[in-house]
């Protein structure tokens, strides 16, 4: 029987704010990866906390990636973040595979971790499918390396989208489990951030599945590499209902289409839902969905024209990327070579 998992009993007051996320490389960037991750990494950024971006790409082969794809992916999400707004100066911006302490604690917290925690992670669950038998190992063992990421600098707080909440409170297990264990107040109990309009941000071409950069269809998301033109046809093209837009939120219920793209446009604009409604109470999609394919391209095309101009020079991304992992390398080594004390592994290899 797997042991229950354990309510967080402490929080990360003793710990000094310091923010962590990361993206996988595994597809291009999507508006929802933009609105639900980097558009908030950025605003954290920009609060002056310390923030620790993140590309993890060990993450992305745990399911079956090109190399080449990989490699120019990982560039892309690189020269996306700088596009959007992170500053590698002041951002710690890297690629996981480069600061292999992450691997090293995703194997030390694979024995804390338990086997019924796995088990009921949802995302593995869609990942798998019925395929569940075929997977690799490491998809099962993903939320236990992301685990890893976070802590390995002990971070506090964790901006993320809604599809990640489950696996971070797996990340509060393990860290409580750890504490418990070896009776030490050494891992905060991290903070989810999910806030804004647009946790989840859902395919145009169904609003009840999550905008997705594995989705087959091209039409069910924008990328943040898609020109003026492709953005604002896939927005005309969205699905939507025949009804004109409601005078409240609360009749987009049961519209999930219809409160996808309020949302998107709320969350592009910096406005609330509400606000949207109030401006365009009683607006066919007609008058609603230009107005928001021109938002999308004002505030997407800037970004999308950066990116391709950084693309420009790999060299550089490579740069900076080496350059972030030695300053991430640097604040996670200290952190794992307490833990390897701590569950008593002899280190006499002069350093
Ligand atoms: P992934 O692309 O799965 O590596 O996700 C990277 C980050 O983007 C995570 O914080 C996700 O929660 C967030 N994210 C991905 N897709 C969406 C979406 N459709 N809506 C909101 N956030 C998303
Ligand atoms: N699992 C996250 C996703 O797919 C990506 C991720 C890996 C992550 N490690 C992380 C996010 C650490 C936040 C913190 O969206």
């Amino acid at each position: 029987m797997s042991e229950p998992v354990q309510t967080p009993q402490t929080s990360p007051a003793p710990f000094p704010t310091r923010i962590f996320s990361g993206i996988q490389p595994s597809g291009g960037l999507t508006l929802g990866n933009y609105l639900g991750a980097l558009k908030r990494f950025v605003e954290k950024q920009d609060e002056g906390i310390e923030t620790v971006y993140c590309l993890v790409d060990m993450h992305a082969i745990t399911v079956w990636q090109d190399p080449v794809k990989l490699r120019h992916q990982t560039r892309e999400a690189a020269a996306g973040f700088i596009a959007a707004g992170i500053d590698p100066k002041r951002s710690i911006l890297f690629n996981q595979s480069q600061v292999t302490a992450h691997v090293e604690l995703g194997w030390i917290f694979n024995c804390i971790a338990r086997m019924g925690w796995m088990s009921r992670m949802t995302q593995f669950k869609d990942k798998a499918g019925k395929n569940s038998e075929n997977v690799s190992l490491g998809l099962f063992a993903y939320p236990s390396l992301m685990a890893a990421d976070i802590l390995a600098y002990k971070a506090t707080h964790v901006p993320v989208g809604e599809d990640q909440k489950q696996h971070l409170e797996l990340c509060r297990d393990i860290a409580i489990k750890f504490n418990n264990d070896y009776k030490v107040d050494f891992f905060p109990v991290v903070e989810p951030v999910i806030e804004g309009a647009a946790t989840r941000v859902m395919s145009l071409r169904d609003g009840t599945n999550k905008m997705s950069k594995s989705d087959p269809s091209d039409q069910s998301r924008i990328n943040l590499t898609d020109d003026a033109d492709t953005i604002g046809k896939k927005i005309r093209k969205a699905k939507t209902d025949m009804d004109p837009l409601p005078d409240h939120v609360d009749g987009l219920k049961d519209r999930p289409e219809a409160k996808n793209l309020v949302n998107i446009y709320a969350a592009l604009a910096g406005h609330t839902p509400a606000q949207v409604i109030r401006d365009y109470a009683g607006a066919q999609f007609g008058t609603f969905k230009p107005a928001l394919a021109d938002l999308a391209v004002a505030k997407l095309e800037p970004i999308t024209t950066e990116m391709n101009r950084l693309m420009k020079d790999p060299a550089e991304i490579d740069r900076i990327l080496g350059e972030g992992a030695v300053r991430a390398d640097a604040l996670a080594r200290p952190v794992l070579e307490q833990v390897y004390d701590i569950i008593g592994m002899i280190r006499s290899k002069p350093f």
